[in-house]
């Protein structure tokens, strides 16, 4: 089944709890749904969930198990919140955090020693792809980032497609994918992420070397969610 994730960012209030509950009473979709709201809702969300076929993930983690570190969250104390999932190396996070490779790899190694399985993100900038560095950055933060074992997910974001409302072709996606899973081989889910939205999951969804999807925008409400998890490839 494929992996369809839900990355509400900065997003998220009490009230949104809403949103989850639709997606509890909706029909299964035919997908593991992940949804990873804000630290601040990670428990209520995750205590609603418990037992039901959506698991919760949290959005990012400090590499060390607890200590002096102002303002950040161990992987440790997103598991006991409920998080069974954690992106780590966010686009986001890279360029408004200053993450780097190694950085990432320690938060993807953290969220392992935690028992959570870390969302690792990777895609190239516009400039890098219009100057034909696409394969090459992205299996070069690959080998720099993700753990070479363990449980492990891929996420390949194009940092040009994020929140903009484009996306590469299907065959440009299915190239860096095909490169992605020849590199960690075909245990390791590659999610798409990038502009995924109702209308263009399906064709998405449907690429032989997609895994699942990384959804910002469209996975804050459940309707247009459970529509990009609806033509998920059971
Ligand atoms: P988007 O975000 O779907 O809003 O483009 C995806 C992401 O950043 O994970």
């Amino acid at each position: 089944m494929q992996l369809i994730a839900g990355n509400w960012k900065m997003n998220g209030l009490k009230r949104h709890l809403a949103e989850l509950e639709a997606l509890l009473a909706a029909p299964a979709p035919p997908a593991r749904l992940v949804v990873c709201p804000p630290a601040t809702l990670l428990a209520a969300f995750a205590e609603r969930a418990a037992g039901s076929a959506v698991a919760i993930g949290a959005q990012d983690c400090h590499p060390e198990p607890a200590g002096a570190f102002t303002g950040d969250l161990s992987a440790e104390m997103l598991a006991d919140a409920g998080a069974r999932y954690v992106i780590v190396g966010h686009s986001e996070r890279r360029m408004g955090h200053h993450e780097t490779d190694a950085l990432v790899q320690a938060k993807a190694r953290a969220a392992q020693r935690a028992g959570l399985a870390p969302i690792v993100c990777v895609g190239e900038s516009l400039a890098e792809r219009e100057a034909g560095r696409t394969l090459a950055v992205v299996l070069a933060q690959l080998a720099a980032s993700l753990p070479a074992d363990g449980p492990r997910i891929v996420a390949y974001e194009p940092v040009w497609a994020i929140g903009s409302g484009r996306t590469p072709s299907p065959a440009e996606i299915e190239e860096v994918h095909a490169a992605i899973v020849a590199r960690v081989g075909p245990h390791v889910p590659v999610l798409y992420g990038g502009s995924v939205n109702p209308r263009n999951a399906g064709p998405i969804l449907a690429l032989p070397s997609v895994g699942g999807a990384l959804v910002g925008g469209a996975s804050l409400e459940a309707r247009s969610f459970l529509a990009v998890a609806a033509a998920a490839r059971p």
